[in-house]
This record gives structure tokens, C-alpha cells and sequence, in this order.
């Protein structure tokens, strides 16, 4: 039999789909699980959008042009617009997500053997992304007793070698919900000018920021050849389903090559494209938008006070995105636990689902004590789902004590 390409044997799935099965059979025991673990917005995905898709008059359902269709470029210059992004119809391209964004992204700026710089924890099919570009990611330690934000500028620079080509991060962040300050991202704008790397920021969170407002990589004029946006609707229009995402940057030899790239893959899907463009047309866009907003705000504060009551939890109040990332001390195995409360723990029938914390880093045996939660339920089962969390973890520590000490 032919073998698969050695590339690709590095690929080692998703530490939280490998954790479906046991939900699946928990659920067929009879257990209620709560899922603190999916990144799926629960909000209905707004009526403007899905109109658009109703309402287009399609007879043929034909490929879109490769860079996206003019109406939903033109929209996207508006939105960035009321975002003091100043971008032209020319300087985007329409992806099939936000993934394609990024694996565009890496493809255009890296060759073979090249570094890419990573804050982590960090979103892990980043990591998948750089085994098929044959690239390497180097992380750079984040903690959450600062709250994952960056460390000072001398150990990112001791990271930098003649291979680095780029910096790149989520902001606001997936695990960690960290938003970067202004001053945060300066530090990281002078090293990509002193070492020329390109600045990769993906912003698929931008809005969802409840103090004050995410700083855009394209907030540095100094950085415009460098500045590479990675967008997507999918978590801000709960439209994830949609795959429609954006890549953006001033740099022209760098949007020629998207141009090329983009060609390569035909064309991005055509029916979100209409739903994108109608919802922006909406005159209402921006209230959607913010009552969503003020929708999470509420859940984060929520899930903040409720694993405040868990003994020995270390994380800080996140300021974005819809994710937390919670230190237990006691914990030395998250995946190990996490599977655990699957398929080992109930309490009144019920238990939890959360991200195993190794599953973010890049680093062996990082993570191993810490849990990724989404905050995408309603408040009330957060609470229920954060107390069983806290029984499970008292549980999980007495089983392991137990197991530790036998009786002789
Ligand atoms: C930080 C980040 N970037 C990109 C994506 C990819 O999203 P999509 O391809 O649906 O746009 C995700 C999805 O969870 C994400 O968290």
C-alpha cells in the first residue's frame, strides 16, 4: 500500500474532537453534558444575513470571482471603514474562513524550514496549518497569572533567528480571551521592523472586546508592508456555517500572490457572500452586532464569578473573545481529566465537557493544568455547568489520591 506523505503523518487531530466519542456515549448513558468546549456561538445567526441568502436571485449557483464578489468587497470597505480600517476593494480577498486566511497567510510569507513566532497558548489548527506549509512554529511562553498577555520584549527577541519570517497571534485571543494594549502590540511592531517579519493578526474576535476596543494590526502606519489581517465571519455573525473570512494587506506583491493563490482554489462559497453583503447593507448591522455583545459581556462575568468558587483556579477576567483559560493547580493530565469526567464522573446525572489545556501549546507538557471554557450557553447553565465542573475537580483529586495510596 502506498504510504501517506511523512508531512502529514505529524498531523495529530483535534485534542477536542478526539473527546466526541466519550461525550457521545456519556450522553448515551443518559448523562446530561454540559459544553464548555465548542467554539460555536449559540446565538441565532442574524435575519439580515439569512434574508440575504433567501432573497438572492440566483438561477445558477456559479463560482464567485477568486477575490470575492464585487457587492460583498465594496461591503467589506464600508464595515472596515465604521472600524477606521482603511482598506480598498483591491486590498482583500474574500477566503473560505478565516482558515483559508491564515493557511493563505503562512503559504504566502514562508518557505520550507521557515519560523513563525506564536504566542501560547494559541489556536491549535495554527499548528496543523504550519506541518502541511512545512513550517515552524516557535512559541513564545504566556502565563495566566498575567493573563496570558506578552512577555517583555527581550525573551520574545531572544526567539528571533535568521529562519523567522513572521509574528503571528490571535487578537482578541482563542484560548485565552487576551486582549493585546496598544503598548503590548508596539513592542511586537518594532521587532517585526528592526527583523522585517510580517505581522500575521487574526481579528476573527475584533468586536468582542468588553473593555475598551481590540487595537488592529492596521492601527500601525509604520507596519503597512508588513500588516497581514486574518478575518472571518464566523464567530462575530454566528455564521461559522457561512465560511466566509477575509485576508487584507497594503502590501502589493504580497495581495498579488493572494490573487494567485486565489485562483488556485477557484472561488470562495457564493450564498454567504450575499448573506455578508445584505447584512452589512443593514442599516441595523452595528446593534446586532453590540446586543451580541452585550449578550457575552454578561456570560464572561457570569463564568468569571462562578469559577472564582472553585478552590485553587488562577486565571484573570478575559477582556475578549468567548473563551477562558483557567489553571488548576491540582491538575497534571488536562486531556486525562477531561476525559475522565466523561467517562468516570457524574453528579445528578450531569457533567461537563471543557478543553483539555495541552491541546494549546506547542510546548510538551505544557498546558497539562490548564482547561479552556467557552462561554457559549446560557448563564444559567454556565453556573450549573461551572458547579459541576468544581465537584468533578474534587472528585478527579480523591480518585487520584486514593489511587496514590493504596490501602496495604
Ligand atoms: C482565532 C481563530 N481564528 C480562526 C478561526 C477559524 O474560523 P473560521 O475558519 O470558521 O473562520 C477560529 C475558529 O475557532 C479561531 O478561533
Amino acid at each position: 500500500m502506498p504510504d501517506v506523505s511523512k508531512r502529514t503523518e505529524q498531523l495529530t487531530g483535534s485534542p477536542i474532537r478526539r473527546l466526541a466519542p466519550f461525550a457521545v456515549a456519556a450522553k448515551k448513558r443518559g448523562r446530561t453534558v454540559y459544553h464548555l468546549n465548542i467554539g460555536q456561538p449559540d446565538i441565532p445567526t442574524p435575519k439580515a444575513f439569512m434574508d440575504g441568502v433567501r432573497n438572492a436571485q440566483i438561477e445558477v449557483l456559479s463560482y464567485s470571482p477568486s477575490m470575492g464578489l464585487p457587492a460583498t468587497l465594496d461591503a467589506l470597505v464600508s464595515y472596515y471603514a465604521e472600524h477606521n480600517i482603511e482598506l480598498s476593494s483591491d486590498e482583500m480577498c474574500v477566503t473560505i474562513g478565516g482558515s483559508e486566511a491564515f493557511t493563505f497567510a503562512l503559504q504566502t510569507t514562508m518557505n520550507p524550514g521557515d519560523e513563525v513566532l506564536i504566542p501560547e497558548p494559541f489556536y491549535p489548527n495554527y499548528l496543523g496549518n504550519a506541518i502541511v506549509a512545512d513550517v515552524n512554529l516557535v512559541p513564545i511562553s504566556t502565563r495566566a497569572e498575567n493573563g496570558f498577555h506578552l512577555p517583555p520584549s527581550e525573551e520574545i527577541e531572544a526567539r528571533i533567528t535568521t529562519r523567522t519570517r513572521a509574528i503571528m497571534f490571535s487578537n482578541p485571543g482563542n484560548p485565552t480571551g487576551v486582549v493585546y494594549t496598544r503598548e503590548e502590540l508596539e513592542r511586537v511592531v518594532r521587532l517585526a521592523l528592526k527583523y522585517e517579519l510580517f505581522v500575521i493578526s487574526d481579528e476573527v474576535y475584533r468586536e468582542y472586546v468588553y473593555e475598551g476596543k481590540a487595537t488592529s494590526v492596521f492601527d500601525f502606519p509604520e507596519l503597512r508592508e508588513h500588516a497581514i489581517l486574518v478575518d472571518s465571519i464566523s464567530k462575530r455573525l454566528s455564521a461559522c456555517g457561512a465560511r466566509i473570512g477575509v485576508i487584507a494587506s497594503h502590501n502589493k506583491p504580497f495581495m498579488a500572490t493572494i490573487g494567485k493563490l486565489a485562483q488556485v482554489r477557484l472561488s470562495p462559497p457564493s450564498l454567504g457572500q450575499y448573506g455578508l453583503a445584505a447584512f452589512l447593507r443593514d442599516p441595523s448591522h452595528t446593534e446586532t452586532i453590540e446586543t451580541m455583545i452585550r449578550k457575552f459581556r454578561s456570560r464572561r462575568d457570569t463564568l468569571y464569578d462562578a469559577i472564582q468558587t472553585i478552590p485553587g483556579a488562577i486565571c484573570q477576567k478575559p477582556a475578549g473573545a468567548f473563551y477562558m483559560c483557567v489553571k488548576f493547580p491540582q491538575l497534571d493530565d488536562s486531556e486525562a481529566f477531561a476525559r475522565w469526567l466523561l467517562t468516570d464522573f457524574e453528579s445528578d446525572k450531569e457533567t461537563v465537557m471543557v478543553a483539555p489545556g495541552s491541546g494549546f501549546y506547542a510546548t510538551p507538557g505544557k498546558g497539562n493544568d490548564e482547561v479552556r471554557i467557552a462561554y457559549v450557553l446560557e448563564e444559567k447553565k454556565i453556573v450549573r455547568a461551572v458547579e459541576v465542573l468544581g465537584r468533578g475537580l474534587a472528585a478527579y483529586e480523591k480518585v487520584r489520591k486514593e489511587v496514590e495510596t493504596p490501602v496495604s
